[in-house]
């Protein structure tokens, strides 16, 4: 079968669909639109912007697209408070996140853009408060042992450490009740890094609607990625795939009551 079908009866060879398709996959033939090529990247362009609907794609099937009779833009204010409004949790309720409530969160992170559609990002879930105990002390012993050999990180983990050592705070994950974990090919980073950071930095957005709060596991991150094996054994990873990102999840313990500024923008023009 052809990877597109056009419904000739609905089709009024408009060109939308040839106009967005980013690969040129799809031009306009004598019998209207059509595949050239292999370049199709099942970015599902094609098939999302026809209005008649006349247009499938077995890599982007029609059938497993939304109907959206308007398109859900805030208005400017509301984007701007809700994109400022994010915050990095680093309190959180003591509280089990229901496994549904984690999926509904990891569901809209694999929406995220990826280059060329290229996605290539699963996610493993820790929600075992041993487990995560475990998590921590094992990057706790990785950063002293970073201090120790003269890293250029050492300087920024000496204070978790100290703090850690002396209090037991888990100043690695936040005493958060779960990790999401980003993985990806080892033999397709580093684009798979950057794929689970948008990914995770949808997760991140996305969390608040869904009553959740999270926080980037970057000590975490380093420590998985560096290939520390105690850590590596510890998640059960494969020798083939790597660690490319990390959050913390759970139920935020507190409310921020005001927008913080940044630094000033910096923008040259030519
Ligand atoms: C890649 C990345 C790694 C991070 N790692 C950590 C971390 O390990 N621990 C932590 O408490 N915060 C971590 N953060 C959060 C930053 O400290 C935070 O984004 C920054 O201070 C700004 O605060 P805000 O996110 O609340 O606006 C990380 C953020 C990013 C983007």
């Amino acid at each position: 079968m052809d990877m597109i079908q056009v419904n000739q009866e609905k089709c009024i060879r408009c060109s939308l669909c040839v106009n967005v398709c980013p690969t040129k996959f799809i031009t306009m033939g004598d019998q209207g639109p059509e595949a050239t090529g292999e370049n199709c990247i099942a970015c599902g362009h094609c098939v999302a912007v026809c209005p008649w609907a006349a247009l499938d794609n077995m890599k982007a099937p029609l059938a497993q697209q939304l109907s959206l009779e308007k398109v859900p833009i805030l208005d400017a204010d509301t984007a701007a408070r809700f994109l400022r409004a994010r915050r990095s949790i680093r309190c959180y309720k003591q509280e089990v996140v229901p496994r549904e409530k984690i999926l509904q969160l990891l569901d809209i992170a694999r929406l995220a853009p990826t280059g060329g559609n290229t996605q290539g990002v699963s996610y493993q879930v820790i929600d075992k408060a041993d487990t995560l105990r475990k998590i921590t002390s094992l990057v706790i012993d990785w950063m002293e042992e970073q201090v120790q050999t003269g890293s250029p990180w050492g300087p920024y983990y000496a204070q978790p450490i100290d703090n850690y050592r002396k209090t037991g705070e888990d100043v690695i994950l936040r005493d958060a009740p779960c990790l999401v974990v980003a993985i990806s090919a080892r033999n397709f980073l580093p684009r798979g890094r950057d794929n689970s950071h948008f990914s995770l930095a949808y997760a991140e957005l996305y969390a608040p609607a869904i009553e959740l709060g999270s926080c980037w596991a970057g000590f975490f991150e380093m420590c998985a990625s560096s290939g520390y094996q105690p850590l590596i054994s510890l998640l059960g990873l494969k020798e083939e795939m790597a660690v490319t990102g990390a959050l913390m999840v759970g139920y935020p313990q507190f409310t921020y009551r005001r927008l913080v500024d940044r630094n000033p923008l910096k923008v040259t023009w030519q």
